[in-house]
């Protein structure tokens, strides 16, 4: 049986950056609301946002440490606390390009939650993210996450190294769901009745 190459040292561990929300001395995106247009539901409360000055809704770092079969690559993210309108403060949301593959996903701090949605059946669900919450993201599920709190939401995502980013199907029909804000609390529901003023 061929066994993967061991990476560097450097790549076996790694220092979180806590206050930053990236792990140190590795690549990092950060996502401004000005990149979100089309992917939250109220486009007015999107634009008034906007009106009011751009910044950054969330950022990814992300280690690679091997690319062989049963390699993993893991990714922190940042989500800044804030709304627009009734959805909180999320990611764009993606499927991975390699579909069998699926996520573990740990709260490490703030309060948040994931939205899933089977490409298949269309059935969405949402899961806590909360700081000591973990959650499991199925094979040919798409996922975002949207922080619910009012500090900066943490979290750590471990998949295969093969998985691989599609954002294609997201920046072309969004999810079929939304999650806001009622009574203080997430809820999830149909895009199309939360269109219709639901
Ligand atoms: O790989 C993952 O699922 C995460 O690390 C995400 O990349 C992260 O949550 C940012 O979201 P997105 O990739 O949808 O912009
Ligand atoms: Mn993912």
């Amino acid at each position: 049986m061929p066994v993967n190459p061991v990476p560097d040292d450097a790549l076996l561990t790694a220092r979180m950056d806590l206050e930053r929300g990236c792990f140190r001395g590795a690549p990092a995106r950060v996502i401004l609301l000005s990149e979100m247009r089309g992917y939250f539901a109220d486009q007015a409360a999107c634009n008034e946002a906007r009106a009011r000055g751009d910044q950054a809704v969330y950022q990814v770092s992300w280690l690679e440490p091997g690319s062989g079969a049963g390699d993993l690559h893991y990714g922190l993210g940042r989500i800044s606390p804030g709304r627009v309108g009734r959805e909180y403060f999320m990611t764009k949301g993606h499927l991975h390009a390699w579909r069998p593959a699926a996520e573990v996903y740990i709260g490490l701090q703030g309060r948040g939650c994931l939205l899933l949605e089977d490409e298949t059946t269309g059935q969405g669900r949402i899961l806590p993210l909360d700081h000591g919450c973990m959650a499991y993201v199925p094979a040919g599920t798409a996922h975002r996450t949207m922080n619910t709190g009012e500090e900066p939401l943490l979290y750590l995502g471990v998949y295969p190294a093969a998985a691989g980013h599609d954002y294609g199907a997201i920046a072309t029909r969004n999810f079929l769901h939304v999650v806001v804000e009622r009574g203080g609390e997430p809820v999830m529901i149909e895009r199309a009745a939360f269109l219709k003023g639901a």
